[in-house]
């Protein structure tokens, strides 16, 4: 069935939702909790999910008491995600005895591991619909058959590697937004789950990408975040053969007074080009968000990440020079299997030299059929542990002397939300949160913040 034929099934499915659903939980417009866990990636699938169950007639609740609908997007990335589904799942029991019509679903990264599937299907008997990553776009058709069906659903389908456009959308944000260009992953570094549960790398065609952004700049988006697991590989495979430095530089030729962002950036593809026109375009954020992984050259070549520490600190140095106020974020794992102390040695050195504005640390965490989950690991979590006590001490005085250096200067800011009374969060350019007094119809305006204090993790400033 092509694309277009598959959606027209779909929208068939929410108009019999339409009919369906007020009957069955006696209310005009029945309730609908969501929640997400995970990356960017999730958030903007379940904005997808939202917009068709609001096609369908039901309405988004935050509470998920009076939901009669209940669907978490799950994540896989590392245990301790998995473990939260798990938990949450089961507090769910009580709401479904007190209300028996309550419908539970969940999808997402977890359900594409069978394993998982199995043992949610298993243990949470009250769950009657399951679906994976690849079917998303099935969602009005399996929320009719888990409705009027007397059997629990599990739907987890396989990668066809095909890109469905044109589905609703319900953005979370008025003013921030996300914009996925690309979808999968092709890397395969060896931790990792997210190629196995989220299938082959494709990209949306760049025309597609822009109308959207010109559309959600046209409604009064004023950052919109450019999302894949490497945006950097964008376009393999397109008829009409488009880069991601391209695709970025057509996206800031929109009129309009507007920040674009992207992540994430594999700094195997990290291209010259890439900084050139980040540098050469006043609408993109200076903010690089490059993940090293490890300092380690053996541990890299573990990981099967293709660079070495010589090339990105090539990349680095090339971005340091070229972009004016440069925030430079990363991702590190600690503890990959069989790192040594000298490893992490590395890590630290690499982490001194590049000093980062801020970091994302995680402690490895083996999954399921992954190369390195089969891999020797003698070192005990305790030893985990300490070396991530130590990077975040690290760390901590590297931001410290940042932020310091921060003060006295002025700044263009978006403000976000209100931190407290009379408090907002003012975010600058490269992604720094300053705390600035002012009321909350500044919500979403572009202002100018002058930075006057350093605290040890916020910044805090006035209006000019
Ligand atoms: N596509 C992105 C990352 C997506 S996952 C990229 O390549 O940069 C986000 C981060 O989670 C990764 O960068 C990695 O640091 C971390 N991560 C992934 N798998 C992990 C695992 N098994 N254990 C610990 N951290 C992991
Ligand atoms: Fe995972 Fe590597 Fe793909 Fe990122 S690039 S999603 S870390 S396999
Ligand atoms: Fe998690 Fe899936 Fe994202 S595993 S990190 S939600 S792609």
């Amino acid at each position: 069935m092509s694309e277009i034929d598959l959606l027209e099934k779909q929208k068939e499915y929410t108009e019999l939702l339409r009919d369906i659903l007020p009957l069955r939980y006696s209310a005009e417009h029945p309730k609908a909790f969501v929640h997400t866990y995970g990356c960017q990636q999730n958030v903007a699938d379940s904005e997808k999910i939202k917009g068709m169950l609001e096609q369908a007639g039901c309405e988004l609740t935050e509470e998920k008491e009076e939901a009669d609908i209940i669907l978490f997007n799950t994540c896989a990335v590392r245990e301790h995600a998995e473990d939260r589904v798990f938990g949450n799942v089961g507090a769910l029991k009580a709401l479904k005895r007190k209300k028996p019509s309550l419908l539970i679903a969940l999808c997402g990264c977890m359900m594409e591991q069978e394993h998982i599937a199995e043992k949610i299907y298993k243990s949470f008997p009250y769950v009657s619909l399951v679906f994976g990553t690849h079917v998303i776009h099935r969602f009005p058709e399996l929320l009719y058959n888990a409705v009027t069906g007397s059997k629990r659903l599990i739907e987890r389908g396989s990668d066809d590697g095909r890109v469905y456009e044109g589905l609703p959308v319900h953005r979370d944000g008025s003013f921030k937004g996300w914009l996925p260009i690309m979808y999968g992953c092709d890397n395969f570094c060896t931790y990792c789950i997210v190629p196995h549960v989220r299938g082959r790398e494709r990209s949306r065609q760049p025309e597609m990408v822009i109308d959207e952004a010109r559309n959600m700049i046209a409604s009064g988006y004023k950052e919109i975040t450019l999302l894949g697991q490497n945006v950097n590989s964008y376009g393999k495979g397109l008829e009409t053969k488009t880069s991601f430095p391209e695709l970025l530089r057509r996206v800031a030729e929109i009129e309009g007074d507007f920040w674009i962002s992207f992540m994430t950036s594999h700094p195997k593809d990290a291209s010259k080009e890439l900084i050139d026109v980040i540098a050469d375009n006043p609408k993109i954020s200076p903010h690089l968000h490059l993940p090293f992984q490890s300092g380690s050259d053996r541990i890299l070549r573990l990981m099967n990440r293709h660079y070495d520490i010589e090339k990105y600190m090539e990349i680095v140095d090339y971005a340091k020079k070229r972009i004016k106020d440069l925030a430079l974020t990363s991702d590190v794992i600690v503890g990959f299997p069989g790192e040594t102390e000298e490893d992490f040695q590395q890590t630290l050195e690499l982490i001194r030299r590049v000093e980062f504005t801020s970091l994302f640390t995680f402690i490895y965490s083996p999954r399921q059929g992954t190369p390195a989950a089969k891999m020797p690991d003698p070192y005990t979590h305790e030893d985990k542990a300490r070396r991530m006590g130590e990077l975040l001490r690290l760390q901590e005085s590297i931001s410290a002397r940042r932020t310091a250096s921060m003060v006295g200067r002025q700044y263009r800011v978006l403000i976000e939300e209100q931190a407290r009374e009379g408090i907002l969060n003012a975010r600058t350019h490269g992604g720094i949160v300053v705390e600035v007094p002012g009321s909350p119809e500044l919500i979403g305006s572009f202002m100018t913040a002058e930075v006057t204090e350093a605290g040890n993790f916020i910044l805090r400033g006035r209006l000019v």
